[in-house]
């Protein structure tokens, strides 16, 4: 069989794409650290409010510059929706739905969560500059979707 040269050297060219995008993936995932949130646990969606710990959510510092943030996502609001934490600190965010499929974006940081009934996310953010970013659900989830909104002030 004859192969072209124009084929062979498309072949060689595809594969070497794919080389290059398999080692950004990695180098993405272990030079870089980039992961997707980790799921934490499971809960049962009816009892959200009475679990710990979201029976009681909110920033707490758990240790120096270290800080944990405990959100409820709900139709059609953040639980806290006001968040307030200290430039340079290292901040978890432990996410959950309260009813349906609702998403966790803070703008302009890679924090990007779904917030999946049954399910308990975390995911780590520092940030580095004082400001303010706007919180949004970013998964459709009912009519009052575009009114779900909160904010994260950087002191
Ligand atoms: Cu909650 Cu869209």
């Amino acid at each position: 069989m004859k192969i072209h040269k124009y084929e062979k050297a498309f072949l060689f060219l595809s594969g070497v794409i794919l080389v290059v995008f398999l080692g950004a993936s990695f180098y993405a995932a272990v030079g870089m650290g980039i992961m997707l949130p980790s799921r934490e646990g499971e809960i049962e969606v009816s009892k959200v409010r009475s679990t710990p710990p979201f029976d009681n959510p909110g920033v707490r510092e758990i240790a120096p510059g270290i800080y944990e943030v405990v959100v409820i996502g709900q139709a059609w609001s953040f639980m806290p929706n006001e968040i307030r934490v200290p430039a340079g600190a290292e901040v978890t965010f432990i996410s959950t739905s309260a009813d349906v499929l609702h998403g966790f974006n803070i703008e302009g940081t890679r924090v990007n969560v779904m917030l999946i009934p049954g399910q308990v996310s975390r995911v780590t953010h520092r940030f580095k500059e004082p400001g303010e970013h706007i919180l949004i659900c970013h998964e459709y989830c009912g009519l009052g979707h575009h009114l779900m909104s909160g904010k994260v002030i950087v002191e």
